[in-house]
């Protein structure tokens, strides 16, 4: 895909989004890969879909707690890698609809459009009960075309169902390639049924953006993309899982995606009842509260890097107190460390003219002076004016642009940009 077209717009500039893992899994609280990592028999299995009861499962109130998190995008699993459909299907009896007379997938899509947020859908390509199953198709010729047939068929009914929707997610190309899925046509196929719809590239085919998993790494060249990451360790819900990521943590992952122009897809893993865990809850409305005083300097932001170290992956362009992003001429620093009551940034070739603090109590316009690259502010609070970061905005003549060497000023010749540990170190 080259360029950004009509479609893609929104998705290019959203740039925060709930992932909703939930399933007969959740029940178990060990996470969505259980019955494959601990070889559940037909029994367990059939068990566990027995026993589902999504009681909570309140799709209202997770759309508004999406809301309500400053998010703008939501994204249900309809079905995981086990094959267990959250919607009605005339495909298979192994789904929400058999077992809990509830069409969860209904639901929510009814409450997302109810509240303008865009919908995407995760679909697994992948699947552990189905008949053929995927290892049956690796040995297979015509089980594997009986596999991919039945796949053209879920994802056939589940587009037609759910229409319009805005993204298909799909997910777990293993056991098949691109090739082997004719990614192409199975894409050509979602958009005979959904024209406008984006789609992700995890059926072995590039798709319309880029899904990096648990890291925050823009594609380079660049493209859309979106980082999904779980707010724990866990995608599915996990009973013993207590490695909850903070506010501020959430608040660093979109000051990065913010800068590489791309999106945040955060998960939420509700309990087997439907239930969202309260830890959930609180850090994602701490959040929302936080992007509700500065989410100017994350929502819509354009590219912003400059390149003062050569590594990729490390947190390179580090600054003392905090990363950047940019829109338009506006340069913003997200303070996650307060150097109290003075802030000074170097480097910064577009002269500055006017400061603001971003924080709890508001805007406030703030003292500062520029010279020779160079932008002092003074008269800040001596402690951090905000609970969770203080953002620092710099209102520039033209588009900010900023570059710093490992010299005390930049040098007249060409030079290497700096690299603490120079790849040829490392062999
Ligand atoms: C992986 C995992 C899966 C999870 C997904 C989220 O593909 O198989 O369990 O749903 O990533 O991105």
């Amino acid at each position: 895909m080259t360029g950004i077209d009509a479609k893609q717009e929104w998705f290019v500039r959203a740039r925060y989004g709930m992932f909703i893992h939930y399933g007969i899994y959740s029940q178990a609280g060990r996470g969505e890969w259980l019955i494959n990592r601990e070889r559940f028999s037909r029994e367990q299995i059939e068990a566990l879909a027995e026993s589902f009861a999504p009681d909570r499962f309140d799709a209202e109130a997770i759309c508004d707690l999406a809301v309500a998190g400053g998010m703008r995008y939501v994204n249900l699993t309809t079905m995981h890698h086990d094959g267990f459909r959250l919607y009605d299907t005339e495909l298979s009896d192994f789904n929400a609809m058999h077992y809990a007379k509830r069409d969860l997938v209904d639901e929510f899509v009814t409450a997302a459009r109810k509240r303008g947020l865009k919908i995407a859908l995760y679909h697994s390509l992948n699947n552990w009960t189905a008949q053929p199953d995927g290892v049956a198709a690796l040995e297979s010729e015509d089980a594997r075309a009986e596999f991919i047939e039945k796949t053209y068929a879920r994802l056939r009914e589940l587009l037609t169902r759910f229409n319009p929707i805005d993204v298909l997610w799909y997910d777990g190309t293993w056991p098949l390639n691109g090739t082997q899925w004719r990614g192409k046509e199975m894409n050509e196929m979602a958009r005979s049924i959904q024209p406008h719809i984006l789609i992700n590239g995890r059926n072995g085919v590039t798709g319309d953006f880029a899904t990096p998993e648990q890291h925050l790494t823009a594609p380079s060249p660049w493209r859309p993309w979106e980082a999904c990451m779980t707010l724990n360790d866990h995608w599915g819900y996990h009973c013993g899982d207590d490695q909850w990521k903070s506010p501020l943590d959430v608040v660093k992952m979109l000051a990065k995606v913010a800068a590489g122009k791309g999106n945040l897809l955060l998960n939420v893993g509700p309990r087997g009842d439907g239930s969202v865990p309260e830890q959930s809850v609180t850090i994602i409305r701490e959040v929302g509260k936080w992007l509700a005083r500065c989410g100017e300097c994350i929502y819509d932001t354009d590219k912003f890097t400059w390149g003062l170290m050569k590594r990729e992956g490390h947190e390179s362009d580090w600054s003392n107190n905090g990363p950047f992003t940019r829109k338009g001429r506006s340069l913003y620093q997200i303070v996650k460390a307060w150097p109290g009551e003075e802030l000074a940034v170097a480097g910064l070739n577009t002269p500055v003219e006017s400061v603001t603090l971003l924080n709890a109590a508001g805007e406030q316009s703030c003292d500062f002076e520029y010279a020779d690259g160079k932008v002092v502010v003074t008269g800040l609070p001596s402690e951090p004016p905000d609970p969770v970061c203080p953002v620092m905005r710099f209102d520039c003549r033209g588009v900010p642009a900023m570059y710093l060497t490992a010299g005390m000023r930049v040098p007249s010749v060409k030079h290497a940009p700096y690299d603490p540990v120079p790849s040829e170190m490392l062999e």
